[in-house]
Protein backbone atom coordinates (compact mmCIF):
# COMPACT_ATOMS: atom_id res chain seq x y z
CA UNK A 1 0.00 0.00 0.00
CA UNK A 2 1.30 3.45 -0.66
CA UNK A 3 -0.89 5.54 1.36
CA UNK A 4 -0.80 5.63 5.68
CA UNK A 5 -3.50 2.32 6.15
CA UNK A 6 -5.66 4.12 8.90
CA UNK A 7 -5.27 2.89 12.34
CA UNK A 8 -7.86 0.83 14.72
CA UNK A 9 -8.09 0.15 18.54
CA UNK A 10 -7.15 -3.10 19.62
CA UNK A 11 -9.85 -2.23 22.67
CA UNK A 12 -12.96 -2.21 19.83
CA UNK A 13 -11.05 -5.40 18.23
CA UNK A 14 -11.79 -6.76 21.81
CA UNK A 15 -14.86 -5.92 22.36
CA UNK A 16 -15.71 -6.95 18.91
CA UNK A 17 -14.74 -10.26 19.05
CA UNK A 18 -16.96 -10.93 22.71
CA UNK A 19 -19.89 -9.54 20.75
CA UNK A 20 -19.36 -12.87 18.83
CA UNK A 21 -19.85 -14.35 21.90
CA UNK A 22 -23.40 -12.41 23.11
CA UNK A 23 -24.62 -11.73 19.48
CA UNK A 24 -28.11 -10.12 18.70
CA UNK A 25 -31.44 -12.66 19.09
CA UNK A 26 -32.20 -14.26 15.60
CA UNK A 27 -35.30 -12.41 14.61
CA UNK A 28 -35.82 -13.04 11.15
CA UNK A 29 -36.91 -16.87 11.83
CA UNK A 30 -38.42 -19.38 8.65
CA UNK A 31 -41.67 -18.38 9.71
CA UNK A 32 -40.63 -14.63 8.22
CA UNK A 33 -39.41 -15.92 4.87
CA UNK A 34 -41.13 -15.05 1.80
CA UNK A 35 -42.75 -18.45 0.54
CA UNK A 36 -42.38 -17.64 -2.68
CA UNK A 37 -41.42 -20.86 -5.16
CA UNK A 38 -40.14 -20.80 -8.60
CA UNK A 39 -36.71 -18.51 -6.99
CA UNK A 40 -33.54 -19.95 -7.69
CA UNK A 41 -30.72 -20.17 -5.10
CA UNK A 42 -26.74 -20.87 -5.63
CA UNK A 43 -25.16 -21.91 -2.74
CA UNK A 44 -21.54 -23.34 -1.97
CA UNK A 45 -20.22 -26.02 0.43
CA UNK A 46 -24.02 -27.04 1.22
CA UNK A 47 -23.03 -30.42 2.20
CA UNK A 48 -22.20 -29.86 5.78
CA UNK A 49 -22.50 -27.17 8.55
CA UNK A 50 -24.82 -23.94 7.31
CA UNK A 51 -24.37 -24.45 3.69
CA UNK A 52 -26.41 -27.43 4.86
CA UNK A 53 -28.85 -25.92 7.09
CA UNK A 54 -29.13 -23.06 4.57
CA UNK A 55 -30.12 -25.07 1.67
CA UNK A 56 -32.64 -27.20 3.70
CA UNK A 57 -34.59 -24.06 5.04
CA UNK A 58 -34.55 -22.93 0.88
CA UNK A 59 -35.87 -26.00 -0.18
CA UNK A 60 -38.57 -26.18 2.90
CA UNK A 61 -39.66 -23.22 1.49
CA UNK A 62 -40.47 -24.60 -1.84
CA UNK A 63 -37.39 -22.82 -3.55
CA UNK A 64 -34.83 -24.33 -5.95
CA UNK A 65 -31.23 -24.74 -4.84
CA UNK A 66 -28.05 -25.35 -6.78
CA UNK A 67 -25.59 -26.53 -4.32
CA UNK A 68 -22.07 -26.97 -5.34
CA UNK A 69 -19.87 -29.57 -3.06
CA UNK A 70 -16.95 -31.35 -2.99
CA UNK A 71 -19.00 -34.60 -2.25
CA UNK A 72 -22.63 -34.30 -2.58
CA UNK A 73 -24.98 -35.11 0.09
CA UNK A 74 -29.19 -34.58 -0.70
CA UNK A 75 -30.42 -36.07 2.23
CA UNK A 76 -32.33 -33.11 2.63
CA UNK A 77 -34.71 -34.53 -0.35
CA UNK A 78 -36.21 -37.40 1.83
CA UNK A 79 -36.99 -34.88 5.06
CA UNK A 80 -39.31 -32.43 2.75
CA UNK A 81 -41.21 -35.02 0.36
CA UNK A 82 -43.76 -32.30 0.36
CA UNK A 83 -41.47 -29.20 -0.87
CA UNK A 84 -42.78 -27.68 -4.73
CA UNK A 85 -38.60 -26.57 -4.77
CA UNK A 86 -35.39 -28.39 -6.22
CA UNK A 87 -32.26 -29.38 -5.45
CA UNK A 88 -29.25 -29.89 -8.09
CA UNK A 89 -26.14 -30.56 -6.37
CA UNK A 90 -23.37 -30.36 -8.70
CA UNK A 91 -20.19 -32.25 -7.07
CA UNK A 92 -16.23 -32.02 -7.68
CA UNK A 93 -16.47 -27.87 -6.47
CA UNK A 94 -12.95 -27.71 -5.32
CA UNK A 95 -11.49 -24.76 -5.09
CA UNK A 96 -8.17 -25.61 -4.48
CA UNK A 97 -7.92 -26.41 -7.59
CA UNK A 98 -8.66 -23.40 -10.23
CA UNK A 99 -9.15 -25.30 -13.47
CA UNK A 100 -12.59 -26.97 -11.78
CA UNK A 101 -14.32 -23.94 -11.65
CA UNK A 102 -15.61 -23.18 -15.35
CA UNK A 103 -17.16 -26.70 -15.56
CA UNK A 104 -18.61 -26.20 -12.58
CA UNK A 105 -20.07 -23.31 -13.73
CA UNK A 106 -21.26 -24.74 -17.05
CA UNK A 107 -23.00 -27.43 -14.75
CA UNK A 108 -24.47 -24.58 -13.01
CA UNK A 109 -25.61 -23.22 -16.30
CA UNK A 110 -27.47 -26.18 -17.07
CA UNK A 111 -29.00 -27.21 -14.10
CA UNK A 112 -30.33 -23.21 -14.59
CA UNK A 113 -31.87 -24.17 -17.55
CA UNK A 114 -32.76 -20.69 -18.36
CA UNK A 115 -33.87 -19.69 -14.76
CA UNK A 116 -32.87 -16.68 -13.35
CA UNK A 117 -30.22 -16.99 -10.35
CA UNK A 118 -32.00 -15.13 -7.56
CA UNK A 119 -29.41 -15.44 -4.93
CA UNK A 120 -25.56 -16.40 -4.30
CA UNK A 121 -24.05 -17.35 -0.99
CA UNK A 122 -20.51 -17.85 -1.40
CA UNK A 123 -20.34 -20.16 1.41
CA UNK A 124 -17.53 -22.34 1.17
CA UNK A 125 -14.95 -22.31 3.17
CA UNK A 126 -11.70 -23.76 4.65
CA UNK A 127 -10.54 -23.21 8.18
CA UNK A 128 -7.09 -25.21 8.39
CA UNK A 129 -4.88 -25.72 11.69
CA UNK A 130 -1.68 -25.36 10.35
CA UNK A 131 -0.06 -23.10 7.55
CA UNK A 132 1.11 -25.63 5.28
CA UNK A 133 -1.95 -26.26 2.99
CA UNK A 134 -0.83 -25.17 -0.54
CA UNK A 135 -3.59 -25.07 -3.74
CA UNK A 136 -2.79 -27.06 -6.88
CA UNK A 137 -2.28 -23.36 -8.51
CA UNK A 138 0.25 -23.34 -5.72
CA UNK A 139 -0.96 -20.37 -3.63
CA UNK A 140 -1.44 -20.49 0.67
CA UNK A 141 -5.10 -23.23 -0.08
CA UNK A 142 -7.34 -20.56 2.58
CA UNK A 143 -6.79 -17.79 0.58
CA UNK A 144 -7.37 -19.64 -2.98
CA UNK A 145 -10.61 -21.74 -1.49
CA UNK A 146 -12.06 -18.81 -0.11
CA UNK A 147 -10.96 -15.64 -2.08
CA UNK A 148 -9.84 -16.46 -5.61
CA UNK A 149 -12.36 -19.29 -5.87
CA UNK A 150 -15.66 -17.27 -5.02
CA UNK A 151 -13.95 -14.73 -7.41
CA UNK A 152 -13.27 -17.21 -10.12
CA UNK A 153 -16.79 -18.62 -9.69
CA UNK A 154 -18.35 -15.20 -9.80
CA UNK A 155 -16.83 -13.81 -13.04
CA UNK A 156 -18.58 -17.44 -14.98
CA UNK A 157 -21.75 -16.83 -13.16
CA UNK A 158 -22.18 -13.00 -13.96
CA UNK A 159 -23.69 -13.63 -17.61
CA UNK A 160 -26.19 -15.73 -15.97
CA UNK A 161 -26.72 -13.50 -12.67
CA UNK A 162 -26.49 -9.88 -13.77
CA UNK A 163 -29.73 -9.33 -15.56
CA UNK A 164 -32.78 -7.98 -14.64
CA UNK A 165 -34.89 -10.80 -14.19
CA UNK A 166 -36.43 -11.11 -11.26
CA UNK A 167 -37.89 -8.31 -8.08
CA UNK A 168 -35.14 -10.61 -5.52
CA UNK A 169 -31.73 -10.63 -6.30
CA UNK A 170 -28.71 -10.82 -3.86
CA UNK A 171 -25.21 -11.98 -3.20
CA UNK A 172 -23.76 -12.99 0.20
CA UNK A 173 -19.97 -13.12 0.52
CA UNK A 174 -19.23 -15.47 3.99
CA UNK A 175 -16.96 -13.51 6.52
CA UNK A 176 -16.36 -14.02 9.91
CA UNK A 177 -15.03 -12.45 13.04
CA UNK A 178 -11.62 -13.78 12.38
CA UNK A 179 -11.15 -10.86 10.10
CA UNK A 180 -10.78 -9.04 13.34
CA UNK A 181 -7.24 -9.84 14.58
CA UNK A 182 -5.29 -9.92 11.18
CA UNK A 183 -2.93 -8.42 9.26
CA UNK A 184 -2.68 -4.66 10.07
CA UNK A 185 -3.29 -3.02 6.64
CA UNK A 186 -6.91 -3.68 5.87
CA UNK A 187 -6.23 -7.60 7.21
CA UNK A 188 -4.08 -8.14 4.01
CA UNK A 189 -1.17 -9.17 3.28
CA UNK A 190 -0.92 -6.93 0.10
CA UNK A 191 2.90 -7.89 -1.06
CA UNK A 192 2.04 -11.39 -1.10
CA UNK A 193 -1.76 -12.43 -0.28
CA UNK A 194 -1.56 -16.22 -1.44
CA UNK A 195 2.25 -16.85 0.02
CA UNK A 196 3.73 -17.80 -2.85
CA UNK A 197 6.98 -15.78 -1.97
CA UNK A 198 8.11 -17.27 1.13
CA UNK A 199 8.72 -21.06 2.37
CA UNK A 200 6.25 -22.42 4.02
CA UNK A 201 7.75 -22.25 7.49
CA UNK A 202 8.04 -18.54 6.83
CA UNK A 203 4.33 -18.45 6.76
CA UNK A 204 2.32 -16.85 9.74
CA UNK A 205 -0.29 -18.68 11.86
CA UNK A 206 -3.15 -20.39 9.89
CA UNK A 207 -5.01 -18.53 12.28
CA UNK A 208 -3.49 -15.36 10.42
CA UNK A 209 -4.23 -16.91 7.25
CA UNK A 210 -7.57 -17.74 7.78
CA UNK A 211 -8.36 -14.04 9.38
CA UNK A 212 -6.62 -12.51 6.35
CA UNK A 213 -9.07 -14.38 4.00
CA UNK A 214 -12.03 -13.56 6.02
CA UNK A 215 -10.93 -9.97 5.80
CA UNK A 216 -10.97 -10.56 1.94
CA UNK A 217 -14.83 -11.53 1.73
CA UNK A 218 -15.49 -8.06 3.22
CA UNK A 219 -13.44 -5.96 0.64
CA UNK A 220 -15.19 -8.54 -2.45
CA UNK A 221 -19.00 -8.16 -0.85
CA UNK A 222 -18.09 -4.01 -1.82
CA UNK A 223 -16.19 -3.80 -4.16
CA UNK A 224 -18.71 -6.34 -6.29
CA UNK A 225 -21.45 -4.39 -6.11
CA UNK A 226 -19.82 -1.13 -6.94
CA UNK A 227 -17.94 -2.73 -9.45
CA UNK A 228 -21.14 -3.33 -11.09
CA UNK A 229 -23.44 -0.47 -9.93
CA UNK A 230 -25.34 0.43 -13.13
CA UNK A 231 -26.38 -3.31 -13.03
CA UNK A 232 -26.99 -3.60 -9.79
CA UNK A 233 -28.92 -0.30 -9.67
CA UNK A 234 -31.26 -1.48 -12.26
CA UNK A 235 -31.59 -4.76 -10.88
CA UNK A 236 -32.21 -3.45 -7.11
CA UNK A 237 -29.49 -6.28 -6.18
CA UNK A 238 -27.99 -6.15 -2.92
CA UNK A 239 -24.37 -7.64 -2.10
CA UNK A 240 -23.30 -7.94 1.63
CA UNK A 241 -20.76 -9.56 3.46
CA UNK A 242 -21.93 -12.34 6.49
CA UNK A 243 -20.37 -12.94 9.50
CA UNK A 244 -22.25 -16.13 10.59
CA UNK A 245 -21.65 -16.65 14.03
CA UNK A 246 -19.21 -18.57 16.26
CA UNK A 247 -20.54 -21.47 15.42
CA UNK A 248 -19.90 -25.45 16.16
CA UNK A 249 -19.99 -27.18 12.72
CA UNK A 250 -17.13 -29.49 10.56
CA UNK A 251 -15.35 -26.05 10.36
CA UNK A 252 -13.64 -27.02 13.44
CA UNK A 253 -12.67 -30.58 12.15
CA UNK A 254 -8.81 -29.67 12.74
CA UNK A 255 -9.09 -28.08 15.83
CA UNK A 256 -7.25 -30.50 18.46
CA UNK A 257 -9.68 -32.10 21.38
CA UNK A 258 -8.42 -29.45 23.93
CA UNK A 259 -9.69 -26.20 21.36
CA UNK A 260 -12.96 -27.92 20.83
CA UNK A 261 -13.45 -28.59 24.17
CA UNK A 262 -12.71 -25.34 25.75
CA UNK A 263 -13.39 -22.60 23.00
CA UNK A 264 -15.76 -24.91 20.85
CA UNK A 265 -18.01 -25.54 23.99
CA UNK A 266 -18.82 -21.38 23.78
CA UNK A 267 -20.16 -21.84 20.49
CA UNK A 268 -23.62 -21.50 19.11
CA UNK A 269 -25.92 -24.47 17.27
CA UNK A 270 -24.85 -24.51 13.71
CA UNK A 271 -28.40 -23.23 12.75
CA UNK A 272 -28.18 -19.77 13.85
CA UNK A 273 -25.42 -19.46 10.79
CA UNK A 274 -28.11 -20.77 8.41
CA UNK A 275 -30.35 -17.90 10.06
CA UNK A 276 -27.85 -15.71 9.65
CA UNK A 277 -27.10 -15.94 5.97
CA UNK A 278 -30.56 -16.01 5.33
CA UNK A 279 -31.32 -12.74 6.83
CA UNK A 280 -28.71 -11.39 4.35
CA UNK A 281 -30.11 -13.27 1.75
CA UNK A 282 -33.47 -12.52 2.25
CA UNK A 283 -34.63 -10.00 5.03
CA UNK A 284 -36.33 -6.55 3.65
CA UNK A 285 -34.76 -4.59 6.52
CA UNK A 286 -31.78 -4.73 4.00
CA UNK A 287 -32.16 -2.49 1.11
CA UNK A 288 -29.58 -0.87 -1.72
CA UNK A 289 -28.37 1.74 1.24
CA UNK A 290 -26.62 -1.84 2.74
CA UNK A 291 -24.47 -1.95 -0.42
CA UNK A 292 -21.53 -4.06 0.93
CA UNK A 293 -22.49 -4.03 4.48
CA UNK A 294 -21.19 -6.34 7.03
CA UNK A 295 -24.01 -8.90 8.41
CA UNK A 296 -23.47 -9.90 11.76
CA UNK A 297 -24.87 -12.88 14.03
CA UNK A 298 -27.99 -13.91 14.13
CA UNK A 299 -29.06 -10.97 11.97
CA UNK A 300 -27.75 -7.28 11.83
CA UNK A 301 -25.30 -5.10 10.10
CA UNK A 302 -22.08 -3.75 12.09
CA UNK A 303 -18.90 -2.34 11.04
CA UNK A 304 -15.85 -4.68 10.59
CA UNK A 305 -12.61 -3.66 12.15
CA UNK A 306 -12.59 0.61 11.34
CA UNK A 307 -9.39 0.02 9.17
CA UNK A 308 -11.53 -2.51 6.62
CA UNK A 309 -14.79 -0.18 6.80
CA UNK A 310 -12.54 2.73 5.97
CA UNK A 311 -10.72 0.51 3.29
CA UNK A 312 -15.09 0.45 2.03
CA UNK A 313 -15.28 4.08 1.48
CA UNK A 314 -11.42 4.81 0.11
CA UNK A 315 -11.35 2.74 -2.96
CA UNK A 316 -9.41 -0.29 -1.44
CA UNK A 317 -12.06 -2.36 -1.99
CA UNK A 318 -11.55 -1.73 -5.73
CA UNK A 319 -7.76 -2.09 -5.29
CA UNK A 320 -8.49 -6.23 -3.33
CA UNK A 321 -10.50 -6.76 -6.32
CA UNK A 322 -8.11 -6.09 -8.87
CA UNK A 323 -5.47 -7.79 -7.78
CA UNK A 324 -7.56 -11.25 -7.20
CA UNK A 325 -8.70 -10.73 -10.57
CA UNK A 326 -5.08 -10.53 -12.29
CA UNK A 327 -4.19 -13.47 -9.77
CA UNK A 328 -7.37 -15.70 -11.54
CA UNK A 329 -7.16 -13.90 -15.09
CA UNK A 330 -5.62 -16.81 -16.42
CA UNK A 331 -8.42 -19.85 -15.12
CA UNK A 332 -11.18 -16.47 -17.08
CA UNK A 333 -9.75 -18.21 -20.29
CA UNK A 334 -10.70 -21.53 -20.11
CA UNK A 335 -14.36 -20.85 -22.09
CA UNK A 336 -16.75 -22.99 -21.04
CA UNK A 337 -19.80 -20.44 -20.89
N1 LIG B 1 -18.59 -22.22 12.00
C1 LIG B 1 -18.19 -21.02 12.40
O1 LIG B 1 -18.02 -20.75 13.58
C2 LIG B 1 -17.95 -19.93 11.37
C3 LIG B 1 -17.62 -18.65 11.84
C4 LIG B 1 -17.40 -17.64 10.93
C5 LIG B 1 -17.46 -17.90 9.57
N2 LIG B 1 -17.76 -19.16 9.13
C6 LIG B 1 -17.79 -19.38 7.67
O2 LIG B 1 -19.00 -20.02 7.31
C7 LIG B 1 -18.81 -20.77 6.10
C8 LIG B 1 -19.38 -22.16 6.28
O3 LIG B 1 -18.61 -22.83 7.27
P1 LIG B 1 -19.20 -23.96 8.24
O4 LIG B 1 -19.05 -23.46 9.62
O5 LIG B 1 -20.51 -24.45 7.77
O6 LIG B 1 -18.07 -25.09 8.05
P2 LIG B 1 -18.15 -26.55 7.41
O7 LIG B 1 -19.18 -27.36 8.10
O8 LIG B 1 -16.73 -27.02 7.43
O9 LIG B 1 -18.59 -26.29 5.91
C9 LIG B 1 -17.70 -25.71 4.98
C10 LIG B 1 -18.11 -26.10 3.58
O10 LIG B 1 -17.13 -25.58 2.67
C11 LIG B 1 -16.68 -26.64 1.84
N3 LIG B 1 -15.31 -26.51 1.38
C12 LIG B 1 -14.17 -26.56 2.13
N4 LIG B 1 -13.08 -26.52 1.33
C13 LIG B 1 -13.55 -26.43 0.05
C14 LIG B 1 -12.93 -26.37 -1.21
N5 LIG B 1 -11.60 -26.42 -1.35
N6 LIG B 1 -13.70 -26.29 -2.31
C15 LIG B 1 -15.04 -26.27 -2.19
N7 LIG B 1 -15.71 -26.35 -1.03
C16 LIG B 1 -14.96 -26.43 0.09
C17 LIG B 1 -16.81 -27.90 2.70
O11 LIG B 1 -16.81 -29.05 1.87
P3 LIG B 1 -16.20 -30.45 2.43
O12 LIG B 1 -17.02 -30.79 3.64
O13 LIG B 1 -16.37 -31.39 1.30
O14 LIG B 1 -14.77 -30.14 2.77
C18 LIG B 1 -18.15 -27.62 3.38
O15 LIG B 1 -19.21 -27.96 2.52
C19 LIG B 1 -17.30 -20.74 5.83
O16 LIG B 1 -17.03 -19.80 4.83
C20 LIG B 1 -16.70 -20.32 7.15
O17 LIG B 1 -15.46 -19.66 6.99
C21 LIG B 1 -18.02 -20.18 9.99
Amino acid sequence: MTEPTPSYSYCQVTKDILQGFRPVEAKFLPKDYPALSNKTAIVTGCNTGIGFGVMRLLYEKNRNVIGEVKRPNKKVLQEFPLSKGSISIIGNCDFSDLENIPKVALEIKNALSGRPINLIIHNAGLMSSSNNGTSKQGYKAMFQTNVMGPQLLQYFLDPLFLKQDDDLKRIGWVSSGAHLLRFPEYGINWEDPGFTKVLVTKRPSANKLYGQSKASNILQAKAYATKNREIFDKMGCISVSVYPGNLKTYLQRYWGWLRRKTIGELFFDGKYGAYTELYAALSPELTVKDQGSYVVPFGAVAPPRSDVAKGLLNGTDLKFWDMVDNMIELYKEIAYI
